[in-house]
């Protein structure tokens, strides 16, 4: 059985106040939870939010990372910089970094590769746009990303990645895709990963869905059989409506 894996994703949002006033109201919500917690926030908050959730089941993660360990690169956080503080998850290939900030495939398969090499783990963003779910190629798009971002990993790594999967069309756009269509995504993107690597891997795989999920459709998306966990942005950003989802099994 997968453990589900429930991450928020605060995007450009939350002060270091903010955020640890968010956590601080969270811990006792999800402590008794046996589903994973993780909490992706701005690089500003990570030293912050790394303090107050140490020794509490939250786990944090950063949005991004460049590939490089180090050098003029001016404004990027590599991900030896990311270990140095205690970060354990990033998120990588957000469908908006690939929209507004040129992240490509090949970026996306550089930043993972980098991330393990500085021992995180990296949750990796896949998702079609709504023209390309219209016109029918959906699971071409999703199981392509899939193949390219895990070019090159181990087993052992692949069975260490967890893939989002967020239809660009349901991200903070209050439509969610509906959960016999997110399970359908997903199984494709098992499917593809256990015709590359084997079905000890893809049947390992965390795979989560992203887009408008919140506390009223948790549930019965958390449920259905090959959806792992949640990529949370929006809702997220509340300590009642994170947690009510953490715990959408109780
Ligand atoms: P929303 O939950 O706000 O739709 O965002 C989803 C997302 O992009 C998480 O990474």
């Amino acid at each position: 059985m997968r453990r589900k894996v429930i991450a928020g994703n605060w995007k450009m949002n939350m002060l270091p106040n903010e955020a640890m006033e968010m956590i601080t109201t969270l811990e006792p919500l999800v402590k008794e939870t046996k589903n994973e917690v993780i909490l992706c926030v701005p690089f500003t908050d990570l030293f912050y939010c790394l303090n107050i959730a140490q020794g509490t089941n939250i786990k944090i993660g950063a949005q991004n990372m460049h590939f490089e360990e180090k050098g003029a690169y001016t404004g990027e956080i590599s991900g030896k910089m990311l270990k140095s503080i205690g970060v354990e998850y990033v998120i990588i290939g957000h469908s908006e970094r690939r929209q507004y900030f040129n992240e490509t495939d090949e970026t996306v398969n550089k930043k993972i590769k980098s991330a393990f090499a500085n021992e995180l783990k990296p949750i990796v963003c896949v998702g079609e746009t709504l023209e390309q779910r219209e016109a029918g190629n959906a699971f071409e798009v999703i199981t392509s990303q899939t193949q390219k971002a895990l070019d090159g990993l181990s087993d052992e790594q692949v069975i260490n990645t967890i893939i989002a999967y967020e239809p660009i069309w349901a991200i903070g756009t209050g439509k969610t895709a509906t959960s016999d269509d997110a399970n359908e995504a997903i199984k494709k993107i098992r499917e593809k990963i256990c015709e590359i690597y084997g079905q000890n891997v893809s049947e390992r795989v965390i795979i989560q869905y992203g887009g408008s999920m919140k506390p009223s459709n948790a549930k019965e998306l958390l449920e259905m059989s090959d959806i792992d966990g949640g990529l949370i942005g929006g809702a997220s950003l509340k300590a009642e409506d994170f947690s009510a989802i953490v715990n959408y099994d109780k």
